[in-house]
């Protein structure tokens, strides 16, 4: 079962395989509302076997769900032009109807099919990231579905660098609707074992390609607006998009989930990329963050509370001494390492118990922008500036 050319962080996606059988829910007497059968299918990240590809592609022209890896995170996919089999994805996820999902391609042929009144800096943009890990919002045609856009006139597009959802999107032959693979306001996933932990008995297949290689999700920039606005940073840093738009900055509009306007802004929400237990985020010098985050974790210990701390290799090594469970991320000026394991991170503490996790926020050059977006989304406004 195990295949070789990739390695796997310990997902014991091997494990759990091997147990999979095929349950056909249309010959089965499983009554209605029965959970599915989650088929996990091993498959080579660099070189996936086309066996497999055929089989996914299959199940998603059958109108089923699939989870597979991209370069950022695990996406859940579904024909984008089935409208049912779009509408499945948001009742597995439980994601509200209003947070519209993003429509994953095979060749940038396809954007045509999917969107309208292209201007030609989508197709700079496109020629420039594509395959990878940048969304366009562009306006939407009407061959997708409404409920994909969550009603709106726009539809939001990529095409994915990952050989397997290249792979998968090409054999299905129909552009695929795939937000991340979690349960929403869950973290988004990075390795199988977290998507079969959220949806396993919700979806019917798991493609397990190992971990995703980038490990926050891709960057989504709005070209119906002018000039474009950068919706939520991801895995193509801002700066490499200022080579095209100079003047293109990241303005944050987090609003908290339960106002009013929380319906309008998709994707803006707090609380959006979250652990189960609190987390407060320390900003600041990197020397002024870590000793305020000491203080908290020492003051939380005291009150017996269970504590874990999210940080870099650096701090994690300088914490060796309090009792606190610590996820070492990376080296601080590894951002791109410290992407790859902060939403595992995060993960790894909530199974840990943790009351409370205390997290450091890193440099916003690069990744770190992205990183630092989900921190401020987990940390639902919890932040402690111990300044400069
Ligand atoms: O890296 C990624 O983008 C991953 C992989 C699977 O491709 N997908 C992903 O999807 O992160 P999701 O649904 O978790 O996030 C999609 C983001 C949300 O913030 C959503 O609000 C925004 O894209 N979005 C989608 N369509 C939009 C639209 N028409 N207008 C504005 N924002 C849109
Ligand atoms: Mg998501």
């Amino acid at each position: 079962m195990p295949k070789s050319g990739h390695k796997r962080l310990r997902s014991g996606a091997d494990v759990w395989a091997i147990g999979a059988t095929h349950v056909d829910r249309a010959m089965s007497n499983l009554p209605k509302n029965h959970p599915l059968h989650t088929i996990v299918l091993p498959v080579d990240a660099m070189h996936p076997e086309p066996a497999t590809i055929a089989q996914a592609a299959a199940a998603l022209r059958r109108g089923e769900l699939v989870a597979f890896p991209t370069e950022t995170v695990y996406g859940l996919g579904a024909n984008a032009l089935d409208a049912t089999a779009v509408a499945r994805i948001f009742a597995a996820k439980q994601r509200p109807a209003a947070d519209p999902l993003i429509v994953h391609l095979s060749t940038p042929a396809q954007l045509a099919q999917v969107a309208a009144e292209i201007p030609p800096l989508a197709h700079t943009l496109a020629a420039a990231f594509w395959p990878g890990p940048l969304t366009l919002v562009l306006r939407r045609q009407a061959i997708i579905p409404a409920n994909v856009s969550a009603g709106r006139d726009t539809v939001a597009v990529r095409l994915p660098a990952h050989p397997v959802a290249l792979a998968l999107c090409a054999a299905a032959g129909v552009p695929i609707a795939a937000p991340s693979a979690n349960m929403f306001t869950r973290p988004s996933p990075t390795q199988a074992a977290h998507v079969f932990e959220d949806l396993n008995g919700r979806i019917d297949m798991l493609l397990d390609g190992g971990p995703t290689p980038i490990g926050v999700e891709s960057t989504v920039l709005d070209l119906t607006r002018d000039p474009p606005e950068l919706l939520r940073p991801g895995g193509v840093p801002i700066e490499e998009l200022r080579r095209f738009l100079p003047a293109l900055t990241f303005t944050p509009r987090y609003i908290d989930t339960e106002a009013p306007e929380a319906q309008a802004a998709p994707g803006m929400l707090l609380k959006h990329y979250s652990p189960r237990a609190e987390l407060r985020l320390f900003v600041g010098t990197p020397e002024r963050a870590l000793a305020r985050l000491r203080a908290e974790a020492l003051a939380a210990l005291a009150a017996g509370q269970r504590v874990g701390v999210l940080a870099p290799d650096e701090d994690a090594a300088a914490l060796e001494d309090i009792a606190a469970h610590i996820v070492p991320l990376g080296p601080e000026s590894n951002l791109e390492q410290i992407a790859q394991h902060i939403f595992a991170g995060m993960r790894a503490l909530d199974a840990q118990g943790v009351d409370l996790i205390l997290a450091r926020g890193v440099s916003a050059a690069g990744l770190g922008l992205a990183i630092g977006d989900r921190l401020v989304r987990a940390a639902e406004g919890a932040i402690i500036d111990a300044g400069e």
